[in-house]
């Protein structure tokens, strides 16, 4: 299991939770916007639509990420990364990424 910290951008609450390693973190998203505990915006749940739009801080931030070509696509389309991006790039607090496409693989802080 690894920890979760959602941090409110407008308001600064913060709402810690658990989820299963390996699991995506839309799933734990799904579960406390349904129990009314967090409001985040998310539609498809598939990685389509670009809703579910997270920034992160984990213990790999800073390093490089490589995004699946499904992820950049959506991201182009919806949450500001620049056309011809490459796969590859510096993963950082700033970088929006979808709450879809995140599988969880160590403590992360999620600021919505
Ligand atoms: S809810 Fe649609 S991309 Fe995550």
């Amino acid at each position: 299991m690894y920890k979760l910290t959602f941090i409110n951008l407008q308001d600064s609450t913060r709402l810690e939770c658990e989820a299963a390693a390996e699991s995506m973190l839309i799933s734990a998203v799904r579960s406390l916007v349904s129990d009314g505990k967090l409001q985040l915006a998310w539609r498809c749940g598939q990685g389509t639509c670009g809703a579910c739009k997270v920034r992160l801080e984990h213990a790999g931030s800073g390093n490089m990420v490589t995004l699946g070509g499904k992820e950049r696509n959506v991201m182009i389309r919806h949450a500001g990364l620049a056309a011809g991006s490459p796969l590859t790039i510096p993963d950082t607090p700033e970088l929006v990424r979808l709450a879809c496409h995140i599988q969880i693989k160590s403590d992360l802080t999620i600021y919505v």
